[in-house]
């Protein structure tokens, strides 16, 4: 029995992993092991011999036992030590001079814009990007036959030969998150919606991708008063002026009635945009009251709840803010562009901090 604990304690501590400790587990106590195969010789002993052999190896098997789980846990100790050396970082390094990467425009504005209409108690609300045929144009009283349908240059999904379901297509507006917003929260609501839209158009101010955000605000005595306070608060925040004046022009959305489109008072003196002074007029969004057709289509009872929605384009008021020439190069990636017109990372918009630094 000595010559078997000097056998397998050595082999322990010489073990090199536990692959090894295993092996050797199974060759000492494991159940045809040299030590299970003697306890199994008990039974052929003398009651006298049994008295002394019997409690010497379950001893032994004990002593092997806890060998090999102070070893098991030693080599994982090492292998941790081992791979907290290789991992170890120095904190105390300097950064990096040179500002490696940069916030996108557009999600800086989006920053911008979520600031300002969170201090007016809007929530940010989200929908899908592959967007039903029904939320993009028929819950927003767009019927088939619209005109705006087609004005609208639609990506329509493919679908397959003899799938008759109605098509999904690319939301080519935010409007439709009303839908979803009114459908899950009910009213009262008061959520703004940012996000990706497409349309298949390209030019110096059109790519088939761009953003918007719309808002919407629904209570019982919701007025078109209400709208023109919150737009004039959110223009003043956002291109940080002190007053602006906002010109409502009479206009036509099939989810809206009224309607109107918001012209924001502007100069271009020696080619720079400058907003709440000069003679120029710039249009910025659509908005007007619900239709009572869309509070339907969400659920919503039109003859106890009003309210008004606004929708514009994210990308349009960087340009305008940030005095962006071309909207193709948005989407570019081109690091040049980025590092220009591209914000700090660290430098989250707020209103008591500053928007845009
Ligand atoms: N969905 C419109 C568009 O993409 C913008 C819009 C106009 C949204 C008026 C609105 C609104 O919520 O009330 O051109």
């Amino acid at each position: 029995m000595d010559d078997l604990k000097a056998k397998y304690l050595g082999q322990i501590a010489e073990a090199a992993d536990e692959n090894a400790l295993e092996t050797i587990r199974v060759s000492a106590v494991g159940k045809k092991g040299e030590v299970s195969l003697k306890m199994r010789e008990l039974g052929k002993m003398t009651p006298d011999e049994r008295q002394v052999a019997g409690p010497a190896l379950n001893a032994l098997k004990d002593e092997i036992n806890s060998a090999l789980a102070a070893k098991k846990a030693g080599l994982a100790d090492a292998a941790l030590d081992a791979r907290l050396r290789t991992e170890w970082l120095d904190v105390t390094l300097p950064t990096r001079a040179t500002r490696q990467g940069t916030l996108h425009p557009v999600s800086q504005v989006t920053e911008e814009v979520t600031a300002i209409f969170a201090e007016m108690g809007f929530a940010v609300a989200e929908g899908p990007r592959i967007e039903t045929d029904w939320h993009n144009f028929d819950a927003l009283n767009i019927p088939g036959h619209h005109p705006a349908r087609a004005e609208m240059d639609t990506f329509y999904m493919h679908r397959a030969e003899g799938d008759n379901r109605p098509p999904h297509v690319l939301r080519t507006h935010t409007s439709p998150v009303q839908i979803r917003s009114m459908e899950q929260a009910g009213a009262p609501l008061r959520v703004i919606c940012p996000g990706g839209v497409y349309r298949a158009d390209y030019d110096q101010t059109h790519t088939p991708m761009f953003h918007q955000v719309e808002g919407l605000a629904i209570d019982k005595n919701i007025s078109m008063a209400n709208l023109k306070w919150v737009l004039e608060e959110f223009v003043k925040a956002f291109f940080e002026v002190d007053d602006v004046e906002l010109r409502f022009r009479a206009s036509h959305f099939p989810f809206t009635e009224p309607s109107a489109e918001v012209d924001i008072r502007c100069s271009w003196e020696g080619g720079t945009l400058k907003v709440g002074e000069g003679d120029d007029w710039l249009e910025i969004l659509g908005s007007g009251m619900v239709h009572p057709k869309v509070l339907e289509a969400g659920n919503i009872d039109s003859n106890e709840w009003q309210g008004f929605a606004f929708g514009m384009g994210i990308d349009r008021i960087a340009m305008l803010k940030y005095g962006i020439p071309d909207l193709r190069a948005f989407f570019d990636s081109d690091l040049r562009w980025l590092r220009h017109y591209g914000f700090s990372a660290l430098d989250v918009p707020t209103l008591h901090g500053g928007l845009s630094r």
